[in-house]
């Protein structure tokens, strides 16, 4: 709190940054400031910045490119736009894109400190608060429960190591999403990152798709072409489903990884290969070693950082803060308010066992923020799946011929009163089940 306002100011002219400087140093904030985007941008890196002022027109990147990096790469740097042409098109579209406060040129020195103020009052506000809707930043992946506690440690410490990376968990749990983290909070973040769905590949273009070919070098190779791994220089290679990758290719990966070194199809020239492994798999790769599907040396070379993605219904509390999270981005998408849920809804939520992880939470708050009209969404809202685990649920205190009862009025309820396939569903025969339902008066 201590701390000084840091502001950056961008404009093409020296006159207008001097200006600037001396007007909001002297009111005390900490000015640095830069001639064009580029520099900006560099500054943003290095920098805490609170604040950014920017001019609209600026030789080869506009105040509005510069804008939209600030809002995708710093949630928390507030934007101010300087204009002489309040009334063009650009201003306004800044303005809906989040730019916060804008001045008009010429301004006086009043002018401009009324409106920096304005915006240092929210900033402060919000590190006294918190801000309840922007969760802290974990990589942009969202989760507050221990179990992802764990998750960010690893992306954090994998980040900061250039050693290969190996993501496990269940489909839709978010592991191209970790890999993602890893590569961009590392020192590799400039260069490239390359995913490699190691199930697409046929095996008789394995070594040109990873290593590249010359011009010529089999019959339709009419033009050279860059492999996987040139490509990533610099960067990391993202081997996805890697549990699935051929012998064939188990064996050339392994060979690369090891030496270091490749030919491309064609060539005897060798190259030296910069690029970051990070590799994921559903499968328990363990497992596929001990079964002797999945070789063991290169099990240990991609395994030096281990992460551990756990399921959706590992983690608790997070299920809420997804949806929350989920609900505002599909809103705002579809241009509409943000729906509530009913606490039935919210029940039915928590209880369902998400066998599509994340990525089924998420499609389907997408689906309900598309179709539901209504407001609050309601449990009958949501897919049958989902209601039935609830109707289920009741207290300890109740005796199993009234849990049987009640469940299976509940099956009878989702079959729509099909005694086939609920007796299919009960595991009993239909018999039983008439049985049953005469004993319970529910003929
Ligand atoms: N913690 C999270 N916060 C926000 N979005 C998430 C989170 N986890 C996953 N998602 C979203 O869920 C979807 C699935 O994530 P992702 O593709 O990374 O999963 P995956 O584990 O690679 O799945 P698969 O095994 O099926 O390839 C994506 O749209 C992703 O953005
Ligand atoms: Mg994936």
């Amino acid at each position: 709190m201590s701390e000084r306002i840091r502001i950056l100011a961008v404009d093409d002219s020296q006159s207008t940054l001097e200006v600037l400087k001396r007007n909001l140093e002297s009111n005390g904030y900490e000015v640095f400031t830069a001639l064009r985007v580029a520099e900006a941008l560099s500054l943003l890196d290095s920098l805490d910045i609170d604040l950014v002022i920017t001019d609209y027109r600026m030789p080869q990147a506009t105040g509005l490119d510069l804008i939209r990096h600030v809002r995708d790469n710093y949630p928390d740097t507030e934007i101010m736009m300087i204009t002489g042409y309040p009334s063009i098109p650009g201003a306004v579209e800044a303005i809906k894109d989040g730019a916060g406060e804008y001045l008009p040129k010429p301004f006086t020195a009043e002018e401009l400190l009324t409106v920096v103020e304005r915006i240092v009052q929210r900033l402060l506000q919000r590190r006294v608060l918190g801000s309840p809707d922007t969760p802290p930043d974990n990589f942009g992946i969202i989760g507050n429960s221990p179990e992802m506690d764990l998750v960010f440690q690893r992306i954090g410490k994998a980040s900061s190591t250039d050693a290969n990376v190996l993501i496990s968990g269940d489909s839709g749990t978010g592991k191209e999403l970790v890999a993602r983290a890893v590569h961009y909070n590392s020192d590799r973040r400039s260069a490239p990152f390359v995913p490699v769905n190691c199930t697409a590949i046929p095996d008789s273009l394995l070594e040109s798709e990873l290593f590249g070919h010359v011009k010529g070098a089999f019959t339709g190779a009419k033009d050279a072409r860059a492999g996987f791994f040139e490509i990533a220089a610099g960067g990391s290679i993202f081997l996805d489903e890697i549990g699935d990758a051929s012998p064939n290719m188990q064996a050339k990966l392994l060979r690369v990884i090891q030496s270091k070194e490749y030919c491309k199809v064609g060539s005897s020239h060798v190259h030296t290969v910069d690029t970051r492994i990070i590799a994921a798999t559903h499968k328990d790769l363990k497992r596929l070693v001990a079964e002797g599907s999945f070789r063991e040396d290169l099990f240990y070379r991609i395994n030096v950082v281990d992460i551990a993605v756990p399921s959706l219904n590992e983690r608790g509390d997070d299920i809420l803060v997804l949806i929350s999270h989920f609900m505002g981005k599909f809103a705002e998408a579809m241009n509409r308010a943000v729906p509530s849920l009913t606490d039935e809804a919210l029940q039915a939520f928590r209880h369902y066992s998400w066998p599509g992880n994340v990525r089924e939470l998420e499609n389907l708050v997408q689906r309900l923020v598309v179709i539901v009209d209504h407001d609050p969404i309601e449990i009958t809202d949501l897919p049958e799946s989902m209601r039935f685990i609830l109707s289920s649920e009741g207290g300890v205190d109740r005796s199993l011929a009234d849990v049987e009862k009640e469940h299976i009025s509940n099956v009878l309820a989702m079959t729509r009163n099909n005694k086939t396939r609920a007796a299919e569903i009960l595991g009993i025969n239909r018999k039983t089940l008439r049985e049953k339902l005469k004993r319970m008066g529910l003929e």
